[in-house]
């Protein structure tokens, strides 16, 4: 996987039709994805559940771009294994989810995996000052994690801060929640570069009539030109 900073959407399953992922996720793609979002929640970091490695291992091979697992749990480390063997590219923890971050940034990496971290909206950016060169990606939320079709909460001034702070390496910074083609550019021009979009995607299409997902997709990236 070659670094660059181009505009990059992933759409977060968690709009999809959780009966029928592996063809959401194949007909989202033939729409444009550039990378997939999976949300994993465990009913006790956030107050929702969703699913775990088991269902990241069977979507896999419907995935032909990049996964980018999103895991809203705690403890962390004791599952890093699990979704580095389910295949996913990025697996992206929270600062919040417990004392020792930059144990499982090393885990994650250990394991094979490009390592991400999140902030809440109530953390700030001075959190992921020491990780730097621990991680691949940075995401930060734009909504309390736990829920999809929350509205954007602007964190503008943080992306901006933490732009700055990672100059030249090679670090993604990536953007969740409330993402629409309203909010997106705010955070892109502030720096930004993964996109993550739940319902801005997914809204008006389905399997049987996917074109929706293209119209959404390209509007969020015509917004951010
Ligand atoms: C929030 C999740 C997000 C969310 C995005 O807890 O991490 O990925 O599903 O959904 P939208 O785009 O609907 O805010
Ligand atoms: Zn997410």
């Amino acid at each position: 996987m070659i670094f660059d900073r181009l505009v990059k959407i992933a759409p977060s399953i968690l709009a999809a039709d959780f009966a029928n992922f592996g063809a959401e996720i194949e007909a989202v793609e033939a729409q444009g994805a550039d990378w997939i979002h999976v949300d994993v929640m465990d009913g006790h970091f956030v107050p929702n559940i969703s699913f775990g490695p088991t269902t990241c291992a069977a979507i896999r091979p419907h995935i032909k771009t990049v996964m980018d697992v999103h895991l809203m749990i705690a403890p962390v480390d004791p599952y890093i294994e699990a979704f580095a063997e389910a295949g996913a590219d990025f697996i992206t923890a929270h600062v919040e989810a417990g004392p020792h971050i930059h144990r499982t940034l090393q885990a994650i990496r250990g394991a094979g995996a490009k390592a991400g971290v999140a902030l809440n909206p109530g953390t700030p950016v001075s959190a992921v000052e020491e990780l730097l060169d621990s991680v691949d990606l940075v995401c930060v939320m734009t909504v309390n994690p736990g829920f999809g079709g929350q509205s954007f909460i602007d964190m503008t001034s943080k992306v901006r801060a933490l732009r700055q702070m990672i100059g030249d390496r090679e670090i993604h910074i990536e953007i969740d929640g409330g993402v629409t083609p309203t909010t997106a550019p705010l955070v892109v021009q502030a720096g930004a570069d993964v996109l993550v979009a739940g319902s801005a995607v997914f809204k008006g299409g389905s399997v049987k009539d996917p074109a929706p997902y293209g119209e959404n997709i390209r509007a969020i990236r015509a917004a951010c030109a």
